[in-house]
């Protein structure tokens, strides 16, 4: 059944049309003006609309141009008395879906009415194909859902021109590695790779031969020439992920490479060069590094070009249920299931929680609701124990260390291994290491 609306001056034809297709079996209101026919229809409530051309007032093609421009998806039909092929042409033109000549016969209205709405539902069919794949696709989209995240944005479109070397510092799980992305991809490098390293879970040498790549002897196991991450990005963009866990050898032949723009395979004599732009990104206090001489200041300054900081979760809670409700869509999507809304006890809930890991931590959360739910919203008892007593325990006397290390001996009490935990947390287990030792809580 469709919703029909027949604008038609003349009250006989707007009667037959009207028995016509509700004996078809559609529900069919009427106007007989075309101001009286805007005053009916909102976008999305009216699936095909039958329209004469010559009326009093607005014509029919300024109603067929007014009801595009309200919602494209409505399918308009042109009815004309004379039959006159330049006045169907225009109709065409402006977008209207057929025209009916009159005298018009019962069956013909049915047949181009039902025409009508087998495209329009093609049509958004296909709309809902395309929504999908989009969705399913691995490139994951960077959202900007508050005033600081499309500062951010703004910010890394600016910087994506340039080659200058970035430093991007903030809470592990803030978006770091996705800003970089992004930055790759509004540069004049978007062609070329986009290779990320991760310099704290390799071992010092590997991570050297991993960058800079090697020759054929340079250490057992070096069974033949090797070429390095660097030498893979030539003409793009390489991420340095946790730059302030790299060791001294290796910041000091970063710190050559980006002076001279060179360098040499672990055991090489030749001098390779490569054209790459060197992001880098840090969860930790550089410039604290720097004073305690765990990291050299000269390296420091050569990355510290630009700086964006990415700012924690907590700090932009306009943007926690935005993103949650994307999360949701994209989790229902791939477990085949309806995005429900929030509760409104979920929703106060994930936007008082303190939110350690972050968006990475809301990611796991709502995913988790996603599949658990089995009303028709996620409720409060979707969402893990954590976030109810973190939400309870954020009393405004806490400091976020404190909030931060009551949290994380809870979980630390419900995981049972360090790497669940980590998971839980939406932080990686080095992190987890870092902070349960300054928490003293190992
Ligand atoms: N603006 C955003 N829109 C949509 N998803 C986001 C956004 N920012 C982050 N995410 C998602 O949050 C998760 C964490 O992001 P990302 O890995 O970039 O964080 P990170 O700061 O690099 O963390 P780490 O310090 O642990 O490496 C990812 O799954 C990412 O897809
Ligand atoms: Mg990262």
């Amino acid at each position: 059944m469709a919703r029909i609306l027949v604008v038609d001056d003349d009250r006989n034809i707007r009667r037959m049309l009207g028995a016509t297709l509700e004996g078809a079996g559609h529900r069919v209101s009427e106007a007989d003006n075309a101001e009286r026919a805007l005053e009916l229809v909102a976008p999305g409530d009216t699936d095909v609309v039958l329209s004469d051309i010559r009326m009093a007032g607005m014509d029919g093609f300024g109603l067929l141009k007014t009801l595009k421009q309200k919602g494209p998806a409505v399918q308009v039909i042109m009815m004309t008395a004379y039959g006159s092929i330049p006045d169907a042409v225009e109709a065409m033109r402006f977008g209207a879906y057929d025209y009916l000549p009159k005298p018009f016969s019962a069956e013909h209205i049915r047949r181009v009415v039902s025409r009508a709405l087998e495209v329009k539902e093609l049509r958004a069919e296909n709309r809902r194909l395309k929504a999908e794949v989009e969705l399913l696709s691995e490139r994951e989209v960077f959202l900007t859902a508050s005033g600081a995240s499309r500062k951010l944005a703004e910010t890394a479109a600016q910087v994506a021109a340039s080659d200058a070397t970035i430093l991007l510092t903030g809470e592990s799980g803030t978006g770091k590695s996705m800003l970089s992305s992004y930055i790759h991809s509004k540069s004049p490098r978007k062609d070329g790779p986009f290779i990320q390293v991760a310099c704290t879970t390799l071992s010092e040498h590997l991570l050297e031969s991993e960058l800079f790549g090697h020759v054929r002897g340079a250490f057992t196991g070096a069974i033949k020439d090797k070429p390095g991450r660097l030498e893979a990005a030539a003409g793009g963009t390489v991420l340095l992920d946790e730059i302030g866990d790299l060791s001294p050898v290796v910041q000091s032949k970063l710190l050559y490479f980006l002076q001279e723009k060179t360098f040499e395979r672990v055991g090489g004599a030749a001098t390779i060069k490569v054209d790459v732009r060197i992001i880098a990104a840090t969860n930790q206090n550089l410039e604290q590094l720097v004073q305690q001489k765990r990291f050299r200041e000269d390296l420091y300054y050569r990355i510290n070009v630009i700086e964006i900081h990415v700012p924690a979760l907590r700090e932009r809670p306009a943007e926690i249920l935005r993103l949650a409700v994307h999360f949701i869509e994209r989790a229902a999507l791939r477990h085949k299931k309806n995005p429900l809304p929030l509760s409104a006890e979920a929703q106060k809930t994930l936007t008082t929680y303190a939110w350690p890991g972050n968006i990475r931590e809301l990611k796991n959360v709502v995913e988790r609701a996603v599949v658990l739910s089995r009303d028709d919203s996620i409720a409060l008892s979707d969402l893990p124990d954590r976030l109810l007593a973190g939400a309870r325990s954020s009393d405004q006397s806490q400091t976020l260390e404190e909030i931060e290390r009551r949290h994380i001996e809870l979980v630390l009490e419900q995981a049972v291994t360090l790497e669940e935990a980590a998971d839980m947390l939406g932080i990686n287990v080095a992190t987890l290491w870092r902070k349960r030792r300054k928490y003293g809580l190992d």
